[in-house]
Parts: structure tokens; sequence; C-alpha cells
């Protein structure tokens, strides 16, 4: 099916009470903390494999001059050390995923140089250890401040950089209220649970890798492209995964430099990246540098809106943090440019991370708007309403389903907000109190995806695709909705995910894993019920399926009847057709804050947090929440904590653990809540669901941000916010 217009009626519409929506526990969630998930590094198959270690560089720019690998290759255990003089032929970058070991041109700090294998992981190491270089070392770049002159315009990757529409700079000029700010965000790093890590092993020309990947066909293109194997020989598996937050939406150095090996030493090789090289090795999200000029009349109707951002990226690379492209969808305005522009840097590689553009531009965005609000004397509220545009103000074609306006009101509600107070005035003896908001958007994409569904002899229901389950709850929610569309309850469904033998996918990323598989299942359901009943010769109007029976006009048949002793089984498959030109398509949310500053040692402490989003038609009342809060939670570390401290001297990020990264604890978020408002959104897909992976964080920090200004009067307008840049 092609999304072209909007779904009718839809099977799904039929039971308000039906097993779409209910709050069912995670399948994998027990699995997982009960040790009974194998994670890609724990698979028990394939036997006896030998243990990778990567070495990385110790420069993060320049050239390796030498290198003396004879004490590596000597040591106890070892099978064989790669390094540029040996490593095989390799075909080329495709997406972000480079050949390895290219070259003695060092880019970064910890690139990989050399990779030891060995009969033990300690072998491994030790191994690597041993190894020495020399380098010409060069003086790396690793301040964008400093790189701002020699910042250029990136290639357009799924947008252009740039935006115009009608004349920013008069209309800037001639604002009777302006607002010109500057606002910076740190590098951060994902920071999810399990590490990178790779099992790969060769069987004859065929690639199979155990690998934690979130986009399964994508990695599948990449990894052929970069092996030089056709992609038909190359099966990523990756049935339960601890964690992505964007890391493993590509597969990283550890997963091409084990498959490289495993075919010299012609055995299986497996590596899990250390929670340092997390840091250096694998990707991370760049720092920004956003300027934001705003123009209003008196009445706080804006005129005139520009966002600029810049970002960083590895030399050779061309990704940006796309901080403003939401702001090309979020408010009215006649006169509006949006910029992006890169500097490339010795930093390790960029890329997507938590709501990769939202996340960091609402940052920025967010406060702006707050900031106006405060010079205009209106609510802030008040301004984003005065604001709302009736149709997308850049691309000027209709909003699938938007109330932000119904979220900012309600969280207002039951948030509290008229006891919000001018800045800087409420006081709870040492405490500074102030409440804060922001708007939230996220991009809701559809991706194609396709699905099996096999009804068994005994009347159960096996599906099958290629897609993930990152922690989010995904193989719940298919179960879900098979369940629902069969008629029969989750027990009865064994969904089997995780693996490119299986159908092609969307995989998890981008708010759209849940909107996309979802709906391949949602058709291949439909389809599955047209044949069953075909099959039956019963009238497909008005027929039913319910309770493990299929019932139209005066007959009923059980599923395990109609299914018969070989069974049946259909395909769905979705596509996006021209949703994208047509529609501009969104989540939307409003987020709510309240935080207590510390009047002597400005230490900030969130007190309360609510949020209100509205994703379509949720899936799963639990799960939602959990994203939601989730999400919000990252937004609370993006405000308060995550900084990945990059020393420019030397290209290195300093703190690299998560002692000394942080991210929020329990401890951080006392009182945190999310509430969904009624939607079904008919031309997002045949589900009428939204993306919400990433709605949560999304605006989330700005709403920290805005409470500490109404707390202590204060802007502060580099994140994080810590109590440094209070006092
Ligand atoms: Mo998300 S950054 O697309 O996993």
């Amino acid at each position: 099916m092609e999304m072209n217009q909007p779904v009718g009626t839809t099977p799904l519409d039929a039971r308000p009470d039906g097993l779409v929506g209910k709050p069912i526990d995670r399948y994998e969630g027990r699995l997982k903390v009960t040790g009974r998930a194998p994670y890609a590094y724990e698979v028990r198959e394939p036997k006896d494999p030998a243990y990778g270690f990567i070495l990385g560089a110790g420069i993060a720019s320049g050239r390796i001059r030498a290198m003396q690998v004879g004490a590596a290759r000597r040591a106890p255990g070892v099978l064989y050390v790669m390094t540029h003089e040996t490593v095989p032929p390799q075909g080329e970058k495709k997406e972000q995923v480079s050949p390895q070991l290219q070259g003695t041109e060092i880019r970064h700090f910890d690139q990989p140089i050399a990779f030891v294998v060995a009969e033990t992981f300690e072998q491994a190491r030790a191994a690597a250890a041993l190894i020495t270089v020399q380098y010409d070392t060069a003086t790396p770049k690793a301040s964008l401040r400093d790189a701002l002159p020699e910042t250029f315009k990136p290639k357009p990757a799924q947008t252009d950089p740039d935006s115009a529409l009608g004349d920013f700079e008069g209309a800037f000029a001639a604002a009777p209220v302006k607002l010109d700010v500057e606002y910076t965000t740190p590098p951060q790093i994902h920071a999810q649970m399990e590490p990178h890590a790779t099992i790969a092993e060769w069987r004859g020309d065929r690639l199979v890798l155990h690998t934690a990947n979130q986009m399964l066909n994508r990695g599948q293109k990449s990894i052929a492209a970069v092996l030089a194997v056709p992609e038909d020989k190359v099966r990523l598996v990756s049935r339960y995964i601890g964690g992505g937050f964007g890391s493993k939406l590509q597969p990283q150095p550890e997963a091409i430099l084990a498959a490289l090996a495993a075919r010299v030493v012609n055995r299986p090789v497996k590596v899990a990246m250390t929670r340092q090289q997390e840091f250096h090795v694998a990707t991370h999200r760049t720092g920004t540098i956003q300027r934001v000029r705003l123009g209003a009349d008196e009445t706080g109707r804006l005129t005139a809106i520009a966002h600029e951002s810049w970002s960083d990226a590895t030399p050779g690379d061309q990704f940006f943090e796309t901080s403003a492209n939401v702001t090309r969808s979020l408010y009215a305005a006649p006169n509006r440019i949006t910029r992006h522009r890169i500097a490339n840097l010795n930093v390790p590689v960029t890329s997507a991370m938590r709501a990769p553009g939202e996340a960091v531009g609402q940052l920025a965005f967010e406060c702006a708007m707050d900031e106006l609000a405060e010079r205009l004397n209106l609510d802030p509220i008040e301004l984003r309403v005065r604001n709302e545009p009736e149709q997308d103000p850049e691309k000027q074609v209709p909003f699938t389903v938007r109330q932000l306006v119904p979220c900012m009101r309600e969280g207002a509600r039951l948030f509290g907000w008229e006891k919000r107070r001018a800045a800087g005035t409420r006081r709870e003896g040492r405490w500074m109190v102030g409440l804060g908001m922001s708007a939230a958007a996220r991009l809701n994409p559809l991706m194609p995806s396709s699905a099996l569904v096999r009804l068994n002899p005994d009347g159960t229901l096996t599906v099958r695709m290629a897609m993930t389950d990152i922690g989010t709850g995904t193989y719940t929610i298919l179960a879900q909705i098979a369940g629902e569309m069969m008629g029969l309850p989750v027990e009865k469904i064994r969904v089997e995910i995780g693996d490119t033998a299986y159908p092609a996918a969307a995989g998890s990323g981008g708010s759209w894993g849940a909107g996309s598989a979802g709906s391949a299942l949602y058709v291949a359901c439909d389809n599955l019920r047209q044949a069953l009943l075909q099959k039956a010769g019963m009238n497909p109007e008005g027929a039913a399926f319910r309770e493990g029976r299929a019932a139209s006009g005066n007959r009923s048949e059980t599923l395990a009847d109609l299914a018969g002793p070989d069974g049946l089984e259909a395909k769905g498959e979705i596509k996006p057709g021209r949703l994208k030109e047509a529609f501009s398509h969104y989540s939307f949310g409003a987020h709510f804050a309240e935080v207590g500053v510390d009047r002597d040692t400005g230490e900030i402490r969130l007190r309360r947090m609510l949020g209100v989003f509205t994703g379509g038609r949720i899936l799963n009342a639990k799960t939602a929440r959990s994203q939601a809060i989730g999400g919000m939670t990252f937004g609370v570390g993006a405000a308060l904590m995550e900084d990945a401290v990059m020393d420019p001297r030397s290209g290195t990020f300093m703190n690299r653990d998560l002692a000394e990264y942080h991210v929020p604890v329990h401890a951080d978020i006392p009182a945190i809540d999310a509430v969904f408002l009624p939607e079904l959104d008919d031309k997002a897909n045949p589900l009428k669901s939204k993306g919400l992976g990433e709605l949560g964080i999304c605006g989330a920090g700005a709403a920290l941000a805005n409470a500490i200004h109404n707390a202590t009067g204060l802007r502060i307008r580099d994140y994080p916010m810590t109590l440094d840049k209070v006092l």
C-alpha cells in the first residue's frame, strides 16, 4: 500500500477497547532483565570464536610514520594482527560506514589503526598494547568556534541545508520588537547501555554478522559496499539490542574489522568496543552554535524568523546537525531563513543521535521564543498561539494533524501554569523556584517496510520482518497489531524480527519504527484476512475477526480450520508514496518544568515535569508513556548534564566513561509524567499512528532552561546549564 491520501475506516477503528493501545508489558523486557535475551556479543553460535581488539590512534591529526607489530604477533594466543599494511582490499564508503585501516592518514583521535585477533579477549587486548607507533603529528583542529571562518555549506542530505522565504533582512530591520541571540550545545554521546559488538562468521562466500544494529537492511547495504561483496551474501542478525539512540543506525568500525579478520583467520571473530572506545571509535552528536533572530510586531505576531546552525564533521564527512529544519514548520511568519554550515574538524565521526536536528534545534529556538515573549510582556504560550500557522509556513502544504495548541492548553491546566510568577520573584527558603514551558515537534516519517504473516495449522500466527527492537517495545506492539487484526490474543502471535533473512523493514530510527513496520504488518494481516475469507467462500462485507474466529453473515469458522493443514501466508508492504510532498507531518507536544535553583550554590534541581503529546493512535499506552518520559529524561540531561568535553589541543574527549559523562539517574528525576491527547492521524499511515520515539526529547531541555530563567532571571545560553554558569 502506498500512502497518497487519507486512510478511510480501518479494522482497527472497530474496537476502541481492542488489543492495540493496551498497556501490555514489553515481551523482551523480562528476557533482558533476567539475562535470557542474548545480545550480539553473547550469542552462543557460531562456535569457537576468536576475539578481536581495536587499537586506536594516539593522535588526532597527522600520519603514521612507522608501526612495530612483531611483539604483538609473537604474543601468546595471537592469530592475526591487521594494520594498514596487511588489511585485505575493501570497497567503497557507504553513508557513514567507511573501509577500515586505509593508509597512514589520521583524521581523529582513536581512529582504528590496528585490529588484533587472539584466542581470548585478554590476549588480544594485551597484544594490542605491545604495538608501537611513530607519528608525524599535525596540530589538530578541534574547536568549532575557531573554525567558524572556514565553515561551508554541506551537501544536501535528506533536506537542503538552506531555506528562504520573503525578505528576512528587510522585515527584521523593520520589526519593532527584535531578538538576536546565540545558543551553544556541546558534543554529546549516545551512552546506550550495550556497547557496539559483532560476531562475524563466513560460511563459504556468505557472511553472517550478529551485530548490534538498529537498521538491518541499511546495514546490510553498507557492509556489502564496504566489503565489496554482493548484498545477498550478507546477513545481519540483531534480535535483542540494549539501546541505540542513533549510534546503531549504521554499522560501526568493529563490524567491518571483525568481518575482514574472520575471513583471514577462517574462524568466527567477535569484538565489542570498550566504553572508552564508544566515545571515539563510535559516532557521537556534534556540538552546535546556533543563532536565532526573531522580529515581531507589538502584538506578538512574528514577521521574521532566522535560525542558523553551525556544526562539525570529521574530515571527508558532510554530516550536519539539522538544527533548524523543524523551525521551517513551527511558527507562522512571512519572512524567514534557515541555514546550516559545517566545519571539518579532527573530531570523531559525527552522526545522528536522539532526535537529530530537533533535539538541539529546539534547545535554542524554544528558548528564543521564551526570550521574545518576555520582551513582548506576553505569556509564552500566548506568543506561540498567536503564531500558530494554518498550514506549513515554508512548504505551504497542510499539516497531517497538528494539535500543538491543545497540547499547550491541556499542559497548562494540568501543570498549574497559572502559578508562574515574574522571573526571579518566587522563593522557597534557599530555593529560587521557576516554571518553564516549551513546544515539542518531531518529524514523523514513514519508511518503506514489508512483512510476512503465516497462519499456522494450530491457529497461531507467525510474523516475520527484518525489524528491530532497541528496547522500545517493537516485539510487543507488533504482536498487538497482528493480534487485533486477526482476532487472536498476543500469546498466539509469534513475532520473529532482527534478521535480514526476513522481509525488509525500516528498522528502528527517526521515530518511524512502529508506524512503518506496524503498517506493513497491518497490510499483511489485511491481505491474510482477505485470503482466508476468499478461501472459505465467506463474504468480506462486514466480516469480523474475533476470539480466534472469522465471522461473516451467518457463518463463523475458527482460524485453525481456515488455515488448513498447510497453513496460509500473506505478505504486506507499505510505501510512503507522496506523503512527504503532500503534507507536513510532525508529532507535537508541550513540555512543562518546575526547577529550584539554590541561591547560594547555584545547584539546579528539577522538581517536576509534565509532557502533553499527540502521536495519533497510541499503540501501547505503557510503551508510549515510557518512550515519552525516557525522551524527557534525555532532555533533562541535555539541559543540565550531558557534555562530552573536548580538549581542543588533543582532539580528545576528556570524560570518556559513564562516571564522568553524566546522564540523569533516578534521583535527578523526582516527578515526571506524560499524557497523550486523543488523536487519529488518517494521513500518516493505515494505523493512524505517529512517531513517538524521539518526540519526548524535543523541546524538553528548553522547558528546563526557561524554568531556570523564570527562577533566577538569568539567561544562560550555553548548554548544559551547570551551577558554575548560574553563579
Ligand atoms: Mo535515532 S538518532 O534515528 O536512533
